[in-house]
């Protein structure tokens, strides 16, 4: 049984589902592995304009990296780890397609983390997000400490990290960690609305914005203003440009 699922949902879109539902979509080595491999398939792709990412079961997007592989290896064996796990959250975070998290459930630690690289995240009322690795010993590790403060600022990535505690939905919108919150029923059709949304428009468009805004956050302002006359000048350079152009100026 594969523990990454693929799907093509409708024209466009595809579901990406962490399948370890029996450890709440825990991530072993085999689960990271098999998730950089999709990501960097979906990445050549052209087919695929918008992904979604959610966990299997009812339960969880996932419960994390796996603790009964780390209660047992060496600090050497933690960075080979870590370094994968911090793989997967860049291969998504780079995966030139926006990433929608569906955070159907537990998203703690790595799954926290995997869903800090996402571009949007939309999350059911009984999601619980955390960075819980201090209660077990150690710091967040897939790039929690560096992610977690971008997105909601030092203070809260603090409390929540140094606390380790649970924040349900309704807080994580409030710190800006969710984008939206929904009744669990209704989480997978507002993320394909969402998706759908994203596909009617210009995958170029989307996808040089994907690069000048993911590039620009971790670059200073005038840095960041050149990266965005570069992708805006390419996108002059394709047909999506002038097709879209024409139909509204005709319409
Ligand atoms: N790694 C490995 N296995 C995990 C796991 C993880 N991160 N999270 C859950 N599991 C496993 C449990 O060991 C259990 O397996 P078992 O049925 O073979 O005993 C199964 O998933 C179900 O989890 P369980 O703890 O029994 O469910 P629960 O409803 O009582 O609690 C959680 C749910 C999410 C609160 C709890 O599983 C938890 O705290 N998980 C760890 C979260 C964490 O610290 N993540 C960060 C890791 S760095």
């Amino acid at each position: 049984m594969s523990l990454v699922l693929r799907d093509m949902i409708s024209d466009g879109v595809c579901l990406v589902t962490i399948n370890r539902p029996d450890k709440l979509n825990a991530m072993n080595i085999d689960v990271a592995n098999e998730l950089i491999a999709t990501f960097n398939d979906i990445n050549s792709n052209d087919e695929i304009k918008c992904v979604i990412l959610t966990g299997s079961g009812d339960r969880a997007f996932s419960a994390g990296a796996d603790i009964s592989y780390m209660s047992k290896i060496t600090a050497d064996e933690s960075v080979v780890y870590a370094k994968l796990g911090q793989k997967v959250t860049n291969t998504i975070e780079h995966t030139r397609q926006p990433v929608i998290a569906a955070v159907n459930g537990f998203a703690l630690g790595g799954g926290c983390e995997v869903a800090m690289s996402c571009d949007i995240r939309i999350a059911s009322e009984k999601a619980r997000l955390g960075q819980p690795e201090v209660t077990i010993g150690i710091p967040p590790g897939w790039g929690g400490t560096q992610r977690l403060m971008r997105l909601v600022g030092i203070a809260h990535a603090k409390d929540m990290v140094y606390t380790g505690r649970m924040v349900k939905a309704d807080e994580a919108l409030s710190m800006g960690l969710v984008n939206r919150v929904v009744s669990h029923d209704d989480l997978m059709d507002e993320v394909k609305r969402v998706a759908d949304m994203i596909c009617k428009n210009s995958s170029m468009g989307v996808q040089m914005s994907k690069i000048a805004m993911n590039n620009g956050r971790n670059s200073d302002l005038d840095t960041g203003l050149s990266i965005e006359l570069l992708v805006w000048r390419n996108c002059f350079t394709h047909d999506d440009r002038t097709t879209m152009m024409n139909a509204f100026l005709s319409k």
